[in-house]
């Protein structure tokens, strides 16, 4: 079809002829709220560089979780802060750890919201890597039973999914194992499939306190330069068992989301990271741009890349958004 026979433009003017042709949908159903509990009472420390989030005490994440599912977010993730930390992680799999203890509350405090636990070591290991060290290096095998355990706790506290972001090669299968035969069949898996070693993590290391004390994350999460190796890894966490796969971050990946969205027909969640949403606000702050609207833009363009649900830092934010429209 060539102009002057095809004029894509008469579609176009007027909004009821946009809505009719729109081919991709935000809703609130997609929105997953991430959250950081720490322990104490009354507690609400601000994260400066992730303006509107807090590291939370227990009573506070009850608040924040019943305002979010009031607005419709049927989901929240929640990170741990613990107060001890040493090198085998042994705060993440403690009966009475920050997570388990948070998980608990929720779900005796907050009806109809699903509760998702991050599943990884680094913000409880003293050395702040994801499995635990050997030397200079980060032991795949000795660290599954602990993320294993990790996970197994965190459902028995209560957890409706557990999502394991690690990178650990062979852990949703050892995840899964342990679940089955403890009794919890029925609780899924969301692996953090792909996920890339990103500048992006930068504010979510301060806001959780997991930076690594040495080294960086390369020798376990993925190069940026790859996409065909995302396809292997989504594969292999598909044969082991994973309900959702993940891919992270979002914005800088949309072209890893839309090739497995092709390869993969589970559905898929994006982590649209602490380092696209302090980039929006400190951009919006400094008058640069609208935040708003480039907030709304990206979760559509995230949704479009095909993402079924996005974890996102602005999930309140958008939900107001969605409901004025
Ligand atoms: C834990 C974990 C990280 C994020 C989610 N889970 C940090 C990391 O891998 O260094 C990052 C989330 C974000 O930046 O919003 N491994």
């Amino acid at each position: 079809m060539l102009f002057p026979d095809y004029r894509p433009r008469r579609l176009r003017q007027n909004e009821n002829f946009r809505r009719m042709i729109r081919e991709t949908r935000l809703s609130v159903d997609n929105l997953i709220l991430p959250m950081f509990s720490v322990e104490g009472k009354g507690v609400r420390n601000p994260i400066d560089s992730m303006p509107g989030h807090y590291q939370l005490s227990v009573d506070n994440v009850v608040k924040e979780a019943k305002a979010a599912r009031d607005m419709g977010i049927p989901a929240v993730m929640l990170f741990g802060l613990p107060d001890r930390k040493d090198a085998l992680a042994t705060s993440a799999y403690a009966k009475d750890g920050i997570v388990q203890k948070t998980v608990r509350t929720l779900k005796k405090k907050v009806k109809d919201l699903v509760v998702i636990t991050d599943v990884c070591l680094c913000e409880y290991t003293d050395h702040g890597h994801c499995g635990v060290v050997e030397g200079d290096t980060i032991d795949n095998d000795a660290s599954l039973d602990l993320l294993a355990r990790t996970a197994l706790s965190h459902a028995q506290a209560g957890a409706d999914m557990v999502a394991p972001s690690d990178m650990m090669d062979g852990r949703v299968a050892e995840i899964r194992d342990a679940l089955d035969q403890n009794g919890f069949a029925s609780t899924p898996i969301m692996s953090y499939a792909a996920k890339y070693c990103s500048a992006f993590y930068y504010p979510f290391r301060q806001a959780a306190e997991s930076a690594p004390k040495f080294g960086d994350r390369r020798t376990y999460q993925m190069d940026p330069a790859n996409s065909l190796e995302a396809v292997r890894e989504v594969a292999m966490d598909v044969e082991e068992g994973a309900d959702i796969i993940m891919v992270k971050p979002a914005l800088a990946y949309l072209d890893v989301i839309s090739r497995v969205r092709e390869e993969i027909d589970l559905p898929i969640a994006a982590y649209s990271v602490s380092g696209e949403f302090s980039m929006i606000k400190a951009a919006d702050k400094l008058g640069w741009l609208d935040g708003k609207k480039i907030m709304m833009e990206s979760l559509v363009a995230i949704k479009r890349a095909g993402a079924d649900m996005i974890l996102t830092y602005f999930a309140k934010e958008a939900a107001k958004e969605l409901r004025k429209d």
